[in-house]
């Protein structure tokens, strides 16, 4: 999904333009020269060769979205979301495929909940489709769509797993984009009659919620590359979704302790640890705002009512900001999802360069992805460091919040071997190191609760299809078949002892 970014801006506004936008937010452009690392996982930044012990009462998790997952599009009564819309417009997802179908979690998710148990796992993070449960985006809700999420978080609460609940994984009712999405400020009010509405149909049974999920790649990605729905390719409505979404996430964490005092709210925010290319105070400052836009640009107005400095000046005409907003974009939040998977290296553009290309003037700042570590399929560096990084500067800039990992993980195109084993070396690596990442930041102070693996089963990776595999358990897609995989089993034990054994 990210590693389309820089292409595609690079092709519509020439590759200074490119360099120069904001939405290089995770970075990872460049050649996928193979690292000479020689392990197949991370290089040993921390070091796993000994055990690892995890507080009491870690959770233990993966995490899934209805989209990726669900299928039964347009089942039981559910509304059609931006990205039934999308995939079904052509030349949208790699290979025309679709979600239509998904893993077919709709009917299948006993099969889920067994795999989760068979991996000793004590937390779920799935998402709730907006249009299965209010189909058009407002007024009556869908009882047959509530039923589904019912069932699951009943079965769930028996398993002893605890359901952990995004509320917007991105597939917003169609409806609402037809009367302009997240660039009408409609739709925020929208969003907490709907967050309303869940919470007093499940919030007897969950007590662990997502307002967003990765705000600043839905805006970036639908409002101004276009690989993701709405598809737009604009910075003018990229500026105003994100001021509209930061709208929508206080008024729903308003709507939510409404109907829910007790209930824990957050955000699970995609991060990346953004570093100076050099030690100039020239490209320290491009970092600075690298952060900000890519990390804080939907934390510091919960917390802190203001935007952070990303931008030369804050453009806030073209955001609609109007007066008194920055108040309603404050929210308590009770903890802070940190979605993480690699760094980012930020610089700033020389004098010739921004004299080229008219937008650097606004954001001055060329991102680009680390390539030492060795590369996913999806050309995506390994960089245990990053999490560790990133976790403590949130510990270190917002008073120790409690954190969460709502999201890590790696794409291996392991598939089953002639006996049908899936041995996925790489991806326990992977977690093993990012894990040690993680212990050693509970170490040196940040009060981290729960890891959560991006992802349960290989499922529907957005613009890019079936083609990237990120599952602890294989699915294989004419079947529907789902095979737990060796990182699957490691994992297992990892939850079960709650510790990562030496290596
Ligand atoms: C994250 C998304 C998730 C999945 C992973 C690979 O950005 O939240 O849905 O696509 O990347």
């Amino acid at each position: 999904m990210r590693l389309t970014r820089r292409k595609f801006v690079q092709s519509v506004l020439g590759a200074g333009a490119a360099a120069s936008l904001p939405g290089l937010f995770s970075g990872c452009s460049g050649s996928s020269k193979a690292s000479t690392a020689a392990s197949a996982g991370a290089p040993a930044q921390f070091s796993a060769s000994r055990e690892i012990t995890f507080p009491k009462g870690f959770f233990w998790g993966t995490a899934t979205a209805a989209y990726q997952i669900e299928g039964a599009w347009n089942e039981d009564g559910k509304g059609e979301s931006i990205w039934d819309h999308f995939a079904h417009t052509a030349g949208k997802i790699k290979n025309g495929e679709t979600g239509d179908m998904a893993c077919d979690s709709y009917h299948r998710w006993r099969e889920d909940i067994a795999l989760m148990r068979a991996m000793n796992l004590n937390s779920y993070r799935f998402s709730i489709s907006w249009p299965r449960v209010q189909p058009s985006g407002s007024g009556a809700a869908n009882a047959k769509g509530f039923d589904y999420y019912s069932r699951l978080v009943d079965a769930l609460l028996e398993a002893h797993i605890r359901p952990f609940v995004t509320l917007y994984h991105w597939d917003l009712p169609q409806a609402l984009d037809d009367a302009g999405g997240w660039l009408n400020r409609d739709t925020a009010d929208r969003f907490a009659e709907y967050v309303q509405l869940v919470a007093r149909t499940l919030g007897d049974r969950v007590s662990d919620w997502m307002l967003f999920n990765e705000p600043s790649v839905f805006t970036y990605s639908g409002y101004l590359e276009g690989s993701h729905a709405p598809g737009h390719k604009s910075i003018l409505d990229f500026l105003r979704a994100t001021h509209v979404v930061n709208l929508a996430q206080g008024a729903g964490f308003r709507a939510l302790k409404a109907a829910r005092p007790a209930a824990r709210v957050g955000t699970a925010f995609n991060m990346s640890a953004c570093e100076p290319a050099t030690n100039s105070d020239e490209d320290n400052l491009a970092a600075e705002r690298a952060h900000a836009i890519t990390n804080v640009w939907f934390v510091e107005p919960p917390l802190r009512g203001r935007y952070p400095d990303a931008f030369t000046f804050l453009p806030e005409t073209a955001m609609g900001i109007k007066s008194g907003d920055m108040e309603k974009t404050r929210a308590a939040l009770d903890f802070i999802g940190i979605n993480l998977y690699y760094r980012t290296i930020a610089s700033a553009p020389g004098a010739l360069e921004r004299a080229a290309h008219a937008q650097e003037w606004l954001y001055p700042v060329n991102m680009a992805g680390g390539q030492q570590g060795p590369k996913t399929d999806f050309n995506w560096e390994v960089w245990p460091k990053a999490i560790y990084d990133m976790v403590l500067r949130i510990t270190r800039d917002y008073n120790r919040p409690v954190i969460e990992i709502t999201e890590s993980g790696c794409s291996y195109g392991d598939a089953p071997d002639a006996s049908g084993v899936v041995r996925d070396a790489r991806r326990i690596a992977y977690h093993r190191e990012y894990l040690a990442a993680v212990a050693r930041s509970i170490a040196d102070g940040a009060d981290v609760r729960g890891y959560h693996v991006w992802t349960l089963m290989d499922n529907f990776e957005w613009a890019d299809g079936f083609g990237q595999r990120f599952g602890l358990a294989y699915t294989d897609f004419k079947t529907q078949k789902r095979t737990i995989k060796d990182s699957g089993r490691w994992y297992a034990k990892v939850a079960v002892e709650n510790r990562v054994g030496p290596g």
